[in-house]
């Protein structure tokens, strides 16, 4: 297995909606492992395709409840049945947008329809974080991220303030050589 290279935001591949998946080759198997350790690797709970650019609607989240444990999820093609009317905020991190967090509202259960690796459709309920999870990699297979949470005029604060700190690391790395 290989780790790929998280896409940054703006990375175009972030932004686009990613295609179903038609069948589980050996190419979406090694995709999905090395998605899986991709994300342990970050470290992070969970990671979708594009944000390896890859533009295929295939997410891993991580179901442990703790950090000792691993439990990896593949979600193939995911789609959400039903949301709890229920709501709650907390903050977000995304691995594509390293060092920010934002307070998201988002249903607090949620019930999935996805392939596994072996094509089998499976339906899953959600709650708490793994809801919050799978809810953040869907919005990636559609082309959204984080920041598309918020109003134009935070977002616009967010990005500048990003895109600030990101020349200001890329400074440093190439003065280091
Ligand atoms: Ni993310």
């Amino acid at each position: 297995m290989t780790i790929r290279r998280i896409l940054p935001y703006p990375a175009r591949q972030l932004k686009r909606r990613a295609r179903l998946v038609d069948g589980i080759t050996d190419e979406i198997r090694e995709l999905a492992g090395d998605m899986i350790e991709t994300m342990y690797d970050a470290p992070g709970i969970g990671l979708a395709a594009p944000q390896v650019g890859v533009g295929l609607r295939l997410a891993v989240i991580e179901m442990a409840g703790n950090e000792d444990e691993r439990d990896p999820l593949v979600l193939i093609n995911p789609e959400i049945l039903d949301r709890s009317s229920d709501v709650d905020v907390a903050s977000e991190g995304c691995l594509s947008l390293p060092g920010f967090f934002i307070d998201i509202t988002r249903p607090v259960s949620v019930e999935l329809r996805f392939l596994d690796l072996d094509g089998v459709e499976r339906e899953l309920a959600l709650e708490g974080l793994q809801a919050r999870c799978a809810q953040h990699e869907i919005d990636h297979l559609n082309g959204k991220l984080i920041i598309d949470h918020l109003s134009r005029l935070k977002r616009g604060i967010i990005v500048a303030k990003y895109k600030k700190e990101r020349a200001a690391s890329k400074q440093k790395k190439s003065r280091m050589g």
